[in-house]
């Protein structure tokens, strides 16, 4: 049984105390804080701007994992850019020029992570592997938290999992959405590297042993 990192998504975090919440759920074993910014255009539903991930930048111990839902990501890719930040995740679907918006990333001296949503064949980032350093695999619809997961990432997962082994990638495979220690297990099992977790950690009765079960 693989195991893996966890990424707790701040989406599904008490907004009324969220340094409060980061600060606890941190101290509990994560790798990194997945930092959910949706436009209501590229999803329907608006969450926070980059001002509300650099409220947590005296709090956040980790590095932040920016999984950006908006449209033309590349008009604000530089507001996300701060001293904590390792990954800056666009997504395919979004993006109108993928290679310019992956050099834009790294010129900022940032990692570049590339998502695609439930309905995207894996096939469409064959061109941008060797380039990416983290692929974001879509396990529900991208807009909410607490949506139940897809089982059709899963060969995605395996998918991308086989190409690295074959062609020796540097990119990290990683999951979101759906995803609790019930189930955490079977995208491990194919593979994954990197687990996002909004409501299975931060909604938990035992946040620990939630993130426990899901890193495996
Ligand atoms: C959905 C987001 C996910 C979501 C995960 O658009 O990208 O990161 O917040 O939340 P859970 O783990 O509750 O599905
Ligand atoms: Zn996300």
């Amino acid at each position: 049984m693989e195991k893996a990192m966890i990424s707790p998504s701040i989406l599904a975090a008490d907004f009324a105390r969220l340094g409060a919440d980061v600060a606890d759920v941190q101290s509990r074993g994560i790798e990194y804080l997945h930092i959910d910014v949706m436009d209501g255009a590229f999803v329907p539903n608006i969450s926070f701007g980059p001002d509300v991930m650099k409220s947590l930048n005296g709090i956040a111990s980790v590095p932040y994992d920016v999984h950006l839902m908006i449209e033309d990501p590349d008009r604000y890719i530089e507001k996300f850019v701060t001293d904590n930040t390792e990954f800056i995740t666009v997504h395919y679907e979004a993006c109108s020029d993928l290679s310019h918006t992956l050099e834009h990333i790294h010129s900022l001296g940032i990692k570049a992570g590339v998502s695609i949503k439930p309905g995207t064949a894996p096939e469409v980032l064959n061109p941008w592997l060797g380039d990416i350093d983290l692929i974001l695999v879509m396990s529900v619809e991208p807009g909410f938290g607490g949506q139940k997961f897809m089982e059709n990432s899963v060969p995605k997962i395996s998918y991308y999992s086989s190409k690295k082994a074959e062609n020796g990638y540097g990119y990290i495979i990683e999951v979101d959405g759906g995803i609790g220690p019930a189930n955490a297990h079977i995208v491990r099992d194919a593979g994954v590297e990197l687990i996002v977790a909004g409501s299975a950690v931060f909604k938990a009765a035992d946040r620990t042993e939630a993130i426990k079960a899901i890193k495996g």
